[in-house]
């Protein structure tokens, strides 16, 4: 492809990984070494998109600072604020004015994923569709578009979040779709439209296709455990990404500092001006963020220590988030899925699991919660 250009929907609040998202868009959570956007951006590029738009219900101004123009990833992004909420569809006819007569991409802002874009392009010239959905199997399909197909892969029925009698296909919307001017006739204008509620349904024998990408890696993100499951994937290069290339030179930035005795895992990631102390085991699917430190004798798997943060002695961190700066004492324990907002205090003898979440900035004196 040459020259396409993607629509790329960032409306969404990510409540669900708060406190990650209490202090700034998901689209900019870090995700090991980048903001989450980094890897859609990557992806794209890698599929021949050059321009994208992005359409979000409000500017951050921290999310232009982070991802700006493009030029890093070497595309061109329009940033499109939209005065009031449109639901997926309708939220196109903000991005129009910037869209050429052509075809064009339109992406969930939320996946991570390595599906092959460029071969679901081609699928939907071969068929002469007006739109094709990627789709990907799932275990279980209740929280997704489930899509049930044609032998020739035209979409024979498409159900928005099924009842789990309506069940009958593992197949899902993944999120990403190509798409002919032409389904802008579909989408009233005005009025908030589900692209999802409204479009599917009604392009269902009208030219609506499904691209089935088996073997590829598929995530929506927006969950502390499937967070995590995809920091450890990232790690272990179970997705394709840039990280994967990053690794291949090891698992410690060169900057980082790693004490006498202290083991690093091949799929974990030690980053710039990192400093672990002595006799510290990080485990696979670890991140250790830029200038955060790790106090001796700590254990982390499958841990996400963010930039500048502080580990004490002794602690045991396993599938839990430490927000950028925060501070956890000595023998803190961490696990199923704890967060520990940014900048927060966590004092020495803490035992936080269970899912349990810290707002940014809180603070936890030594010895108060075993949970
Ligand atoms: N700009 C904009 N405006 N973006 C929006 C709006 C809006 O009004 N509403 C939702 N979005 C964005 C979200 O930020 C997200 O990136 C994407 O659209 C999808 O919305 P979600 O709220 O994450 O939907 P979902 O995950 O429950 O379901 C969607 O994704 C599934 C795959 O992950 C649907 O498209 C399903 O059919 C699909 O299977
Ligand atoms: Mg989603």
């Amino acid at each position: 492809m040459t020259s396409t250009q993607a629509v790329i929907l960032v409306g969404g609040k990510g409540t669900r990984l708060r406190p990650l998202t209490s202090n700034r868009p998901k689209p900019i959570v870090p995700l090991v070494d980048r903001p989450f956007m980094a890897y859609m951006l990557e992806w794209v590029a890698s599929h021949g998109v050059t321009d994208v738009i992005m359409c979000c219900g409000f500017l951050a101004d921290s999310m232009v600072e982070e991802i700006g123009d493009g030029s890093r990833f070497g595309l061109h992004i329009t940033w499109v604020v939209e005065p009031s909420p449109r639901g997926t569809a309708g939220a196109l006819w903000y991005a129009k004015p910037h869209l050429r007569d052509e075809r064009f991409l339109m992406l969930n802002g939320d996946v991570l994923t390595d599906m092959d874009l460029t071969a679901q392009v081609e699928a939907h010239v071969r068929t002469g569709a007006v739109g094709t959905l990627a789709l990907v199997p799932v275990e279980d399909p209740s929280a997704y578009g489930l899509v049930r197909l044609h032998p020739d892969d035209a979409v024979r029925g498409f159900l928005e979040k099924p009842t789990p009698e309506q069940i009958d296909t593992d197949l899902i919307s993944a999120g990403a779709y190509v798409l002919e001017p032409s389904v802008f006739d579909l989408i009233p204008q005005d009025r908030l439209v589900s692209i999802e509620r409204e479009v599917w349904p009604r392009l269902v024998g009208n030219g609506l296709y499904g691209s089935v990408h088996r073997g590829r890696y598929w995530m929506d993100i927006g969950t502390p455990t499937r967070y995590l499951e995809g920091t450890r994937d990232i790690l272990s290069g179970r997705v394709l990404t840039q990280v994967a290339r990053r690794l291949e030179d090891g698992p410690v930035d060169p900057s980082a500092t790693v004490g006498d005795g202290s083991v690093v895992d091949r799929t974990a990631l030690i980053d710039r001006g990192a400093t672990i102390g002595p006799r510290v085991t990080v485990g696979s699917g670890s991140y250790v963020g830029p200038g955060a430190t790790v106090g001796e004798e700590a254990i982390l798997e499958n841990a996400v220590v963010l930039a500048g943060a502080r580990v004490g002695a002794k602690a045991r961190l396993r599938d839990c988030i430490v927000g950028v700066g925060a501070v956890l004492g000595d023998g803190v324990v961490l696990s199923d899925a704890a967060m520990v907002g940014d900048g927060a205090t966590v004092a020495d003898g803490n035992v936080l699991t269970h899912g349990v979440r810290i707002g940014p900035g809180a603070s936890i004196a030594p010895s108060t919660v075993w949970f």
